[in-house]
């Protein structure tokens, strides 16, 4: 089956277009990416140090048709020929939800497609099935987005249980909060890790909250570095800017690791599978297979190029839930909240 995928949850328009043979095992992936798009708007927010929901909105809306021609050229397919739609459901930023949801609506609608609604979550979680794997159900899912910081016990497509989250600020949004503090522009925390990189050594310890107590939070790491930066920082020192973001990093991907390891023994999952934009993390990745153990063994990463919000990772989910019989109803519309652990696995979904 060919399937459209729209993805406008958040601060990228992505678009692509796929193939996906169920075969007789019915399981996720792989798919073949025919076409794909990613339009980042962190040039338009960067200058208000985070996304303002209305412009993003505004900026979808404008993208998005522009997208869906080149897609189609690339791929050199009509809408007519396409199997179906899937487009992110929830969660995100309502206003640009909508706008990827009313088109992918009216689009279905005009053409007499199926429509799929996908959790962009369960986009993420999934989303190192996309190019097939070795990866296998039961395992434990890490999550670290800008917006989300999960470890779920993914113990069959469609069956999530919560093992803990973040109560405050996720991993993302905590390197990117450090990263403002250091002079880094919106979103820093690539920035960050690389300046990281470059450290001598660790001056600074930066506290792990709730490392000895169960749940996950990263809101006390900001306010500390908000004082050392007031206490002592001086932006010219390049050394120094990178001594603060070696410690943030190290803090971060402490917890993150010390967490996950927690999580598979207590739940006694053999093996990890990581996503989200912070999955492209070097020394999260180097510390998790330190910790965990060989990447495509017991360990498995999101490709770098599907960490981040993309349309391929929404196209994986949706195909597999089409080709299940899964549609969405005439009068769905998006949830801004969507916790994975509330969602059904498409055999059960009634419409
Ligand atoms: O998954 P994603 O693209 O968007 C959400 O769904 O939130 O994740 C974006 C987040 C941003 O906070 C960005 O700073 C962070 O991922 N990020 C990184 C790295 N690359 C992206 N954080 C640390 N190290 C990186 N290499
Ligand atoms: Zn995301």
């Amino acid at each position: 089956m060919l399937v459209l995928a729209i993805e406008t949850s958040c601060d990228e328009t992505a678009l692509a277009i796929v193939r996906y043979d169920r075969g007789n095992s019915g399981s996720i992936g792989p798919i073949e990416v025919i076409a794909e798009r990613v339009s980042s708007q962190v040039p338009v927010h960067q200058q208000y140090g985070g996304v303002v929901p209305e412009i993003a909105a505004r900026e979808h809306l404008r993208v998005l048709p522009v997208l869906l021609d080149e897609v189609l050229d690339e791929a050199g397919l009509s809408l007519q020929e396409l199997s179906g739609i899937a487009v992110t459901q929830g969660p995100g930023l309502k206003g640009a939800l909508l706008m990827g949801f009313s088109f992918a609506k009216g689009l279905a609608s005009a053409i007499g497609l199926p429509l799929i609604g996908v959790n962009h979550l369960e986009g993420h979680l999934l989303s190192p099935l996309i190019r097939g794997s070795a990866l296998r159900f039961p395992f434990l899912g890490l999550i670290v987005s800008g917006g989300h910081t999960e470890l779920i016990e993914v113990a069959a497509p469609g069956t999530y249980r919560l093992v803990c989250r973040t109560t405050d600020d996720a991993a993302g949004e905590a390197f990117d909060k450090a990263a403002a503090l250091l002079g880094f522009p919106y979103p820093g925390g690539a920035a960050l890790s690389r300046a990281a990189e470059r450290a001598a050594g660790g001056r600074h310890s930066l506290p792990r909250v709730m490392l000895e107590r169960p749940g996950l939070s990263f809101s006390g790491l900001k306010t500390a570095v908000a004082l050392l930066v007031r206490k002592e920082f001086d932006p010219t020192d390049q050394q120094g800017v990178s001594e603060l973001a070696h410690a943030v990093e190290t803090a971060i991907v402490e917890v993150l690791v010390r967490k996950t390891l927690e999580a598979r023994k207590e739940r006694g999952l053999p093996m990890v599978a990581v996503a989200g934009g912070v999955a492209a993390n070097r020394a999260l990745r180097a510390q998790l297979a330190r910790a965990v153990g060989e990447p495509g063994a017991t360990l498995f990463f999101a490709e770098k190029e599907y960490c981040s919000d993309n349309a391929v990772m929404i196209a994986l989910v949706g195909a597999w839930r089409l080709a299940e019989g899964e549609r969405l109803g005439p009068r769905a519309s998006v949830y801004s909240r969507w916790p994975l652990e509330e969602m059904v696995p498409p055999t059960r979904t009634t419409w």
